[in-house]
């Protein structure tokens, strides 16, 4: 019964981080759910053991923060998206902090030659651009994408977090580390595919703390950047992790839902794109039904790149 119900609240989650706001259930379907919460244990992974009456709101829970069953059972979730979109309320309507104004990218051109001279030319405009130092608190640094310059694989993220400010290297922290391991899960290792972000700089916040979506005009600012990469590299996929690189990529499309696109392949500048979670998501939501969505994706690059996946792989989150 304690994993049907996380399967639900897992179900529930992913739905809210995609956009979801309400469901619907029915008063059989209410009735049974009251059923089974009142014969649970209560527990870290339990739900309040008293049963739910329509207009009941259950305590916040630690990451469901509020679970309002109305008439027709509204269930209102605090996805990540939701609270990005407070926080952004906040951000906006808070008069010590406002985003700084972004200019239109700046026209650059590379030299002729090879692909490291070409890479290295592109490197040294992105970290000098004035534009993308202007953002950056002291001692912090402009990300540049990292990996095999021949890579079959390019893997396009957010944004650098804090760890990757200091480093100066994409997806060197917890989010990162994640994402290493499903490279090496994918028989690969992490030096064999090409890691970029929409940004090369962490969106700025009043504190030090947390990270907020870029703005359309910052991604827009960078995405020159990231698209000079992607020509240099001339992988064969390019895998979006999350709805920020999709929306940095294709253009931001609020009616777009993860899980319509996620698992089909789409088109970037004629390039085959995979759309699929963010690892910081798997992070904070990684069921095993989640872990297995991005894994499935992961084959299917898997095998349009040619890499061989085992019985053993095709098992992985079964
Ligand atoms: N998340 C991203 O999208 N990019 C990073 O570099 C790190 C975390």
């Amino acid at each position: 019964m304690r994993e049907a119900w996380k399967s639900i609240r897992e179900e529930l989650l992913r739905r809210s981080v995609e956009g979801e706001e309400f469901i619907s259930i029915s008063d059989d379907s209410m009735s049974r759910i009251n059923s089974a919460l009142s014969s649970m244990p209560k527990g870290e992974d339990s739900v309040p053991g008293e049963p739910l009456t329509g207009n009941k709101r259950i305590p916040p829970q630690d990451d469901v923060k509020e679970i309002e069953f109305a008439s027709e059972i509204n269930i209102s979730l605090d996805s990540p998206s939701d609270a990005m979109r407070r926080k952004k309320v906040l951000i906006n309507g808070n008069s010590d902090f406002k985003i700084a104004p972004i200019p239109s990218p700046t026209p650059f051109t590379l030299p002729d030659g090879d692909k490291i001279s070409r890479w290295n030319a592109l490197r040294d405009i992105v970290l000098g651009d004035p534009v993308c130092k202007e953002h950056l608190k002291p001692g912090k640094k402009v990300v540049f994408g990292v990996g095999n310059l021949d890579a079959k694989i390019f893997f396009c993220g957010e944004a650098p977090g804090a760890d990757e400010e200091i480093q100066g290297e994409p997806f060197v922290g917890r989010a990162g580390q994640l994402l290493t391991k499903i490279i090496s899960a994918m028989g690969i290792a992490r030096g064999d595919v090409y890691i970029g972000n929409i940004m090369n700089w962490r969106p700025e916040l009043p504190t030090s703390r947390g990270n907020r979506p870029p703005t359309e005009e910052e991604m827009a600012y960078c995405l020159p950047y990231l698209k000079a990469q992607i020509e240099i590299v001339n992988p064969q996929v390019v895998v979006a992790l999350g709805m920020t690189a999709v929306n940095g990529l294709l253009g931001v499309d609020p009616s777009r839902r993860m899980g319509k696109v996620r698992g089909k392949w789409a088109s970037f500048e004629g390039r085959d794109l995979m759309i699929t979670y963010h690892p910081s998501f798997l992070l904070q939501y990684g069921s095993k039904t989640t872990k297995r969505l991005v894994w499935e994706d992961m084959m299917l690059v898997m095998e349009r790149t040619g890499i061989p996946v085992s019985e053993k792989q095709r098992s992985f989150f079964l």
